[in-house]
């Protein structure tokens, strides 16, 4: 570098990205687990600084899911989504929020093979965001992974029930648990995730008694998604719950109608744009 060369510095107190916050705490992993059978505790999922930010003072938890590969990418389902994608928007997710604890979905094929896969590919996230903890999608079988994370420094989120990374195998995203061999396997992966060490669980799309079975016996908070009310919190995909799809799932409650709000700004601006109403006076600049 030129010896010449003036240092570039941010003014970050005036970033619209990433204005100084006031102080805040932000929640810990410990927190999360203590709130166990206490007021419920509420995630939304979030890929986006802009987002984090609108979300962070309402959230116990904003989840970094691999539904972004969806939601971000138009991919078919979350098989292709990669560290890479999970740890850009993590760090993105992270310096926008200050408040809630951010948890950061491991990709498909990023856990499954070994303990040790499992550890290089979450710590690697955990360091490369700043995040609290990662996801992950499975049950029993993967009961050693989670114990080998949580003993070496890395909280681990279950996720149980339905697995969207499991697509190719369950052939869609129907409900779980309808035979009773099925809802008991479940309840044991819900059992061996808590007792590896988990310190919450996703329930995802399962008959409703599954979901209250395993939140009154598991020792971690439940988080449900298409489960039950009785669960220890809720979470949902934000862009699902704020209307900017006109298709959801069944278990999805629309608090809000972005999509039309998006559409209708546009429409307005494209019409500004076509009859030369946009930019008018307020947006141009006169000599002084
Ligand atoms: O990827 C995701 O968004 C998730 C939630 C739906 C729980 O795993």
């Amino acid at each position: 570098m030129s010896t010449n060369s003036k240092t570039l510095t941010f003014d970050t107190s005036t970033s619209r990205a990433n204005p100084t916050p006031s102080p805040m705490k932000r929640l810990t992993v410990p927190r999360i687990r203590q709130q166990k059978g206490k007021e419920p505790l509420v995630m939304l999922t979030a890929y986006t600084v802009r987002m984090a930010q609108l979300m962070d003072p309402h959230c116990d938890m904003l989840l970094v899911g691999d539904s972004l590969g969806q939601v971000i990418y138009g991919l078919p389902h979350t098989v292709a989504v990669t560290m890479e994608m999970m740890a850009a928007h993590g760090a993105a997710v992270v310096r926008g929020s200050y408040h809630a604890a951010v948890i950061v979905d491991m990709p498909f094929g990023s856990y499954e093979a070994s303990a040790e896969q499992a550890f290089v590919n979450a710590s690697r996230l955990l360091k490369e965001t700043g995040a609290a903890a990662v996801k992950l999608e499975g049950g029993k079988v993967l009961a050693p992974t989670v114990e080998f994370l949580t003993s070496r420094g890395i909280p681990v989120m279950a996720h149980v029930g339905l697995t969207p990374q499991a697509v190719n195998i369950l052939g869609g995203y129907g409900v779980r648990g309808k035979s009773p061999e099925e809802a008991k396997s479940i309840v044991e992966d819900a059992i061996a995730m808590s007792d590896a060490g988990a310190f919450a669980m996703v329930i995802e799309g399962v008959l409703e008694h599954i979901a209250i079975e395993i939140t009154q016996k598991v020792a971690c908070p439940t988080i449900g998604i298409g489960a039950s009310a009785q669960c220890d919190g809720q979470v949902l995909v934000a862009e699902d719950m704020l209307g900017l799809f006109d298709r959801v799932p069944k278990f999805v409650k629309k608090f809000g109608n972005m999509g039309v709000s998006v559409e209708d700004a546009v429409r307005q601006y494209a019409a500004g744009v076509r009859d030369r109403s946009f930019p008018g006076p307020e947006q141009l600049y006169q000599p002084a």
